[in-house]
């Protein structure tokens, strides 16, 4: 596989009088990619139904004869003002029922099938008009699906799409109403047109309700998508793709990308390290990000992309969304995108060519200044270009480790938490991070995955309800295979099942009670359970307990489930048995320094700022070294 660079640019804010010599220092500085077109509606279509196209033919022309492919975005995440004149009810609508408004981008309900028509009129147009460009090199829909809280709408039209879903789930209204548990509190429905959205309920909505809402709008998307999909594909051989997010989990990734042959993700490290991840170091961080939170999402949208997938935005220098928006580490661009490569990354292209002076995002930097001097980043993208050139082709094969992320229990956990912070990606990303802390590298793979023959270390944590697919996967595993906490508690309906869980594989256990609480409950060998602890009825062989005696670690042969939710020091004791009963190599890094092996390649990355050392040889601060294996 080549890999290669690339850089999102947006012709339109620019006198065409520049392209020329943009798209030549893009070559220049050896990037091979440019993502454009998702914004520009306003500018192709600037009244309905008259198009002007010569500025983009242009645009494609001037990109293209320089030696770049370009990747083309459908503008769908930006419907122009027009457009709510001729929908007015397309905006979405939030959970205290209002409409959201025009004056930014994704103002649009994915249930509004009058403004799907459109989106699905203007992405056709666009492969009608590109799609055998020679230009052309991949597609992109949309822009960000999820993203400023957008997936989840309760307007009339929801509401309408939602009733016929469940009458296509359900059949009967009856068994809807035994599902859900309805005689609970009167709640009983007499035809589908009577259920409502559940929200501005008096006191919290039937979990099972809410939880269906869930994943309606879920597949709403993945619906809206193949209209898009259905519009470009008679027009174009092109690959398409779409741009997924850090740590947004509203729909079901994996179902969206079932249907495209590339994912890509927008990787934004130190925004995302003080908007959203609340753990960590996040001062010893500051310029870097989390070590782990990049690394994370490779492999999932590895998984998402059935092996194909690219970084698509990366942060080139202070964003401007951010509570506080710091400069990255010099080093720092060159170490991100090598350890994309390290997980896979087909291409990495950063956000954005130069930055904007004016509008929203004025203080987000890009490759060059506003005032066409190169920013700090160009010189580091000029590095890796060089550095790519020389560097080995990666055959991918599969990671010692698999570690299940589900999205349908991200909804449930989050309908129903229980205990403060019960968080389904919280979990699955701690234990990550253990996994990464002892050097491993690691697989995340759906829960419908068919097959885990490969492994030597699986982890199911957190995971609602087993498929009949996984179950026999797991059964079928020669590997160690981890379950809890939390997994298999329930039915797929969100409620207790007789005979109590957790129904897991190999392994005979009851949890008689649950309980979560804050603070720690200390186990016998150090660190502590948080959160969450099932209190275990099982003849299997007790590996970790609390102080007080409840079993935490249980264990029957190849087959192991964890009863709580084990802090770091706990995690990191519990995973390095695991990976020794599994026969894996178990490394002592250094804090800031973690490992991935690709191909012939093993890469390490220090993300902290003073330099460290793995195994004998130097690494800088934020920098990266590349060992042969
Ligand atoms: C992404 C988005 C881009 C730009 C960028 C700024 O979320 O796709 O259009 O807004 O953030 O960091």
């Amino acid at each position: 596989m080549k890999r290669t660079l690339g850089v999102c640019y947006y012709p339109e804010h620019w006198p065409e009088a520049t392209w020329p010599d943009d798209a030549r220092r893009m070559v220049d500085a050896g990037l091979a990619w440019v993502r454009i077109g998702e914004f520009a509606w306003s500018r192709v279509e600037p009244e309905p139904g008259r198009l002007d196209w010569g500025w983009l033919d242009r645009a494609m022309d001037v990109l293209g004869e320089a030696g770049l492919r370009v990747v083309l975005g459908t503008p769908t995440a930006t419907p122009p003002r027009w457009m709510l004149d001729r929908h007015p009810d397309m905006l979405a609508v939030d959970a205290e029922g209002r409409p959201r408004g025009f004056g930014s981008r994704r103002h649009y309900c994915f249930s509004h099938d009058g403004y799907r028509a459109e989106a699905a009129r203007i992405a056709g147009l666009y492969a009608e008009r590109y799609g055998r460009h020679p230009a052309l090199g991949a597609w992109q829909t949309d822009n960000e699906y999820g993203c400023h809280d957008t997936v989840v709408s309760y307007s009339d039209a929801a509401l309408d799409a939602f009733r016929l879903w469940l009458a296509d789930r359900y059949g009967a209204i009856e068994a809807l109403n035994v599902a859900w548990g309805n005689v609970f509190w009167s709640m009983e429905y007499r035809s589908f047109g009577e259920v409502g959205l559940p929200n501005l309920t008096v006191t919290e909505p039937n979990p099972s309700h809410a939880l269906a809402f869930r994943r309606f709008s879920s597949d709403q998307v993945v619906r809206w998508n193949r209209t898009q999909l259905d519009a470009i594909r008679p027009h174009t051989d092109a690959p398409v793709s779409h741009n997924y997010m850090g740590r947004v989990t509203e729909f079901d990734h994996y179902a969206l990308g079932a249907d495209m042959e590339i994912a890509t993700w927008d990787s934004y490290p130190l925004g995302f390290l003080l908007d959203r991840v609340p753990e960590g170091d996040a001062d010893a961080y500051l310029r870097q990000g989390d070590p782990d939170f990049q690394a994370f999402h490779h492999d999932l949208y590895r998984a998402v992309g059935k092996g194909r997938w690219w970084v698509m935005e990366q942060q080139p220098g202070p964003v401007n969304w951010a509570p506080w928006n710091p400069a990255p580490l010099p080093g720092m661009e060159r170490l991100w995108a090598w350890e994309a490569f390290a997980h896979g990354a087909e291409a990495v292209c950063w956000f954005r060519w130069r930055q904007a002076p004016f509008a929203q995002e004025q203080h987000h930097a890009g490759l060059l200044r506003p005032d066409s001097v190169a920013a700090p980043a160009l010189s580091e993208v000029e590095a890796v270009a060089r550095e790519l050139a020389e560097a080995p082709e990666v055959p991918e094969g599969p990671s010692p480790v698999a570690l299940v992320f589900d999205y349908g229990s991200q909804w449930a956990w989050e309908v129903q938490p229980q205990g403060q912070g019960f968080d389904h990606f919280a979990l699955v990303f701690s234990l990550y991070r253990a996994l990464r802390r002892v050097g491993q590298s690691v697989d995340v793979v759906p829960p419908d995955h068919a097959d885990l023959s490969a492994y030597s270390l699986v982890l199911v944590p957190g995971v609602q309800t087993l498929s009949e697919g996984l179950r026999a996967a797991m059964a079928d595993c020669p590997g160690h295979v981890v379950t809890g906490p939390r997994t298999a508690l329930t039915t797929a309906e969100l409620s207790i099942p007789t005979p109590l869980g957790p129904d897991v594989p190999g392994l005979e256990a009851t949890a008689v009670l649950v309980e979560t609480f804050p603070g720690a409950r200390p186990l016998e060998e150090g660190g502590a359970v948080r959160v969450w602890l099932e209190r275990l009825e099982t003849g299997a062989e007790v590996v970790e307990r609390t102080v007080e005696g409840d079993p935490v670690l249980v264990r029957a042969g190849r087959r192991w489930h964890l009863a709580g939710w084990p802090d770091d020091d706990a995690a990191e004791r519990i995973v390095t048995g695991l990976c020794r009963a599994a026969g894996l190599e178990v490394l002592g890094l250094e804090p800031g320094v973690r490992v991935r092996d690709c191909g012939a390649e093993r890469i390490v990355t220090n993300y902290a700022s003073v330099a460290r050392r793995f195994e004998g040889h130097a690494v800088p601060a934020a920098g990266v070294l590349r060992l042969r294996r």
